[in-house]
């Protein structure tokens, strides 16, 4: 899409974060790095292909840099000082509507000097994107964090069209309904003309509330509001398939997955999660069901190992702080109860790697365990399975992500229920290799016939936007 004659960009993406984060060196120098999370993961190709405009936060408090581009991206910076971060990012944000959004897996604090930098926050990224955007431009806001900014937007610039998705889970009437202030969120998201969320269900959830609390009359997948029809509907979103498959084809990555396994342990199974460490991935869960295998003999230090990476996440958050605490306690007594002098029964990564690396661990893993208590999707599962062309390899996963409706030949099991989670892991470990081929040859199916191309495609398509993502691959693949 690119430019338009009068000068800003046609597609504009509005999320809280740039898809790359300014970091500190140790010597003070300070450079750019990949930003942590799903959203970034899936939204970095479409914007890509679409020669797009991101609008969002460096991750760094302080003066915003002035626009700039990567990889065919221009990123427009949005300044956060320390007290936004403080209370826009860490307190209403990640404190009150992430952990109420994910099921009160953890209690959500209310406070009314957050609802207000909130709101003072979602204007200044309102008015951001209503300077970025060409006329009659397409605006697509991400998730919780920006609830308030399609109306924001609709305001100053009525001639763009808006769209929203929602990358988490969106909460049962009842949970919304605790929310400080809930008529004004849900007039925020009613500013959009397509409202798009993971699942039907949080799309009904969404619904069934314009009704409760603003007297609207939905019907089917819509409604109307001050004489606009609005969209709520499912996307569930997906991953770069073309991606993950090519970094599993190159034969470095093969090397070192094989050199991962080596080095892991000869022949010892290889368990493997990946997760941001949040308290939503069910990590404490995972690491008690194996604990108790080994404590019951039905699994041994020979023959299995666990490898655990935990992507650093929100690390001012007491909750997170806390969590971080009790999982490292859970590895250090696993490791003191069952380890063996030069053999871990886990190891435990509290870092970011690369794609290239990620990739090499799916590779090398024999069971991948994902386990949230809740996730909007997880896109961990499914890298997982694009990565494993080999048809090999293990899915555990919790019937309370998203994903899990999509891929069903998964081992499903209840992340709240520890005995659960064994048996999942049990019967991974011993499933017989042409059953673990058929399920993994489905799920390959599924994933690869609904990509990211596909989720912005249909996103897209339903908001009218034409040249849609994919259309530039597609051509590739045929001329070549
Ligand atoms: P969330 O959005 O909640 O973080 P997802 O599973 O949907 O969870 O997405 C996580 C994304 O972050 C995936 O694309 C995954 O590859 C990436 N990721 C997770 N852990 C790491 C890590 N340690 N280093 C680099 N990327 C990571
Ligand atoms: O949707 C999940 C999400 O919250 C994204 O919005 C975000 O980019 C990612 O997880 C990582 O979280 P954070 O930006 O707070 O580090």
């Amino acid at each position: 899409m690119g430019e338009d004659a009068g000068g800003g960009p046609e597609f504009v993406v509005v999320a809280n974060r740039l898809p790359v984060d300014e970091v500190a060196d140790g010597d003070g120098q300070r450079r750019w790095e990949r930003s942590p999370g799903g959203l970034v993961s899936a939204l970095q190709p479409v914007v890509r292909q679409m020669r797009g405009a991101w609008v969002g936060w460096t991750g760094s408090a302080g003066d915003a840099p002035e626009p700039f581009d990567v990889d065919g991206m221009r990123l427009r910076p949005v300044p956060l000082s320390a007290e936004d971060v403080d209370r826009y990012y860490e307190g209403q944000s990640n404190a009150t509507i992430w952990p109420l959004f994910h099921d009160l897996v953890e209690q959500p604090t209310h406070r009314r000097e957050w609802r207000q930098a909130y709101e003072a926050v979602n204007r200044r990224f309102a008015q951001a994107a209503a300077e970025e955007a060409a006329p009659d431009a397409t605006v697509w806001v991400h998730d919780y964090q920006l609830l308030l900014v399609p109306a924001m937007l609709r305001e100053l610039r009525p001639d763009v069209r808006i769209g929203f998705f929602l990358h988490i889970p969106f909460p049962p009437v009842e949970l919304f309904m605790q929310l400080p202030r809930r008529r004004e969120l849900l007039k925020g998201l009613l500013g959009a003309d397509v409202v798009g969320f993971q699942g039907a269900l949080a799309a009904q959830n969404f619904l069934r509330l314009t009704g409760q609390l603003l007297g609207l009359e939905p019907k089917d997948d819509r409604v109307e509001v001050d004489g606009r029809t609005v969209v709520a509907r499912a996307f569930p979103i997906s991953i770069d398939v073309a991606e993950v498959d090519q970094f599993a084809a190159d034969p470095a990555v093969q090397q070192r997955a094989r050199q991962l396994r080596t080095e892991l342990g000869g022949d010892r199974r290889l368990l493997l999660g990946v997760d941001r460490l949040d308290y939503t991935k069910g990590i404490e869960q995972r690491l008690e069901a194996y604990r108790e295998l080994l404590a019951d003999g039905e699994i041994s230090n020979d023959d299995v190992v666990l490898v655990q990476v935990a992507t650093p996440s929100r690390q001012r958050i007491a909750q997170y702080q806390q969590l971080r605490e009790r999982v490292e306690r859970e590895v250090g007594r696993i490791t003191g109860e069952f380890g063996d002098v030069g053999r871990a029964p886990v190891h435990y990564l509290f870092q970011s790697f690369g794609r290239a690396e990620l990739v090499a661990l799916y590779l090398a893993a024999d069971v991948m365990l994902v386990t949230p208590l809740r996730d909007g999707m997880n896109l961990v599962a499914k890298e997982f399975v694009a990565a494993r062309r080999d048809e090999q390899g293990a899915l555990v996963l919790s019937e309370f992500t998203g994903a899990a409706a999509e891929l069903d030949d998964a081992f499903l099991i209840n992340a709240h229920d520890t005995d659960d989670i064994k048996r999942g892991i049990l019967e991974a470990l011993r499933a017989d290799p042409q059953d673990l081929a058929a399920r993994m040859r489905h799920m390959r199916e599924q994933v690869r016939a609904y990509d990211i191309d596909y989720w912005a495609r249909d996103f897209l398509e339903v908001l009218g936007v034409p040249g849609a993502p994919g259309e530039a691959r597609q051509a590739e693949t045929a001329t070549s």
